[in-house]
């Protein structure tokens, strides 16, 4: 086990650099357009969110392309239907290489697990030399201002009992899941740093106070994507997150 950061708690994924903690939306309309940031932004963002937007436009090959790119992909379709249903399509999603899957905690516990298992088979029989991948629990959506707090509880709970890895919740969110799921990866969208605008999330939190409150993985889209001068931003993003790890 790594020893905790002086300035950022402990994180289940242990003391990797500012890259591996940041994952850039890619919420872009066509392949071209993926790819190009994918090329621009790769080295301060070492994993891409590929989302329902550019999985419509372009289907798996996108995904293979950005593996293919060296980043890791975090699948975000937030998969809710059937167990069988589920457990196929996570399946699909293991052998395109993804790191990181959302299934909706309103699926119940049936069909978290079914696409949790979906998932690390599908990777495991495509390479099973491969990081072993995740399911992530969607929680309570950060756009979503008036969620009952008791259903995050309930949902963080699921998720692991599930056999989900990680959760993805609102900043606002991290004390509640980090005592009620440790272990869970804490992956966390509705990231703003001071003075962007917040657009329609309700939820919100900078780099640094995020991680400050437990925060592994960020996910940043249209603060970086955006923003006036998006290579400025992105380095400011870096920056903060590296100070706030105590990291290069
Ligand atoms: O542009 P912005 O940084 O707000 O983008 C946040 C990204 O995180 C979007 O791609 C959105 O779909 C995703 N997301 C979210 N809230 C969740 C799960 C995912 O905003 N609960």
């Amino acid at each position: 086990m790594n020893p905790p950061t002086a300035t950022a708690p402990a994180s289940v994924l242990g003391r990797v650099p500012a890259r591996d903690r940041l994952a850039l939306a890619l919420d872009v309309p066509d392949r071209d357009a993926a790819m190009a940031l994918v090329e621009r932004f790769g080295a301060d963002f070492g994993v891409m969110k590929v989302g329902l937007e550019l999985f419509l436009a372009e289907g798996p090959g996108v995904v293979r392309d950005i593996v293919s790119a060296g980043s890791r992909v975090f699948l975000d379709l937030k998969l809710h239907d059937i167990p069988n249903t589920v457990e196929h399509a996570a399946r699909c999603a293991g052998e395109l290489g993804v790191w990181l899957l959302t299934l909706h905690t309103q699926g119940g516990p049936d069909m978290l697990a079914a696409g949790a298992s979906g998932l690390s088979d599908g990777a495991a029989d495509a390479n099973p030399s491969a990081e072993v991948p995740i399911a992530l629990g969607v929680t309570v959506l950060t756009s979503d201002a008036d969620a009952p707090s008791e259903v995050l509880t309930s949902r963080a709970r699921l998720a692991e009992q599930a056999g989900c890895g990680g959760v993805v919740c609102a900043a606002p969110d991290l004390p509640v899941v980090t005592n009620t799921v440790p272990g869970m990866l804490r992956v966390v969208p509705g990231i703003r740093p001071a003075g962007a605008p917040s657009a329609d999330q309700r939820r919100v939190a900078t780099p640094a106070s995020a991680l400050a409150a437990g925060a592994d993985v960020l996910v940043i889209g249209r603060a970086v994507t955006a923003a006036p001068d998006p290579d400025a931003a992105a380095a400011a993003i870096v920056a903060e997150v590296a100070a706030a790890l105590g990291s290069p």
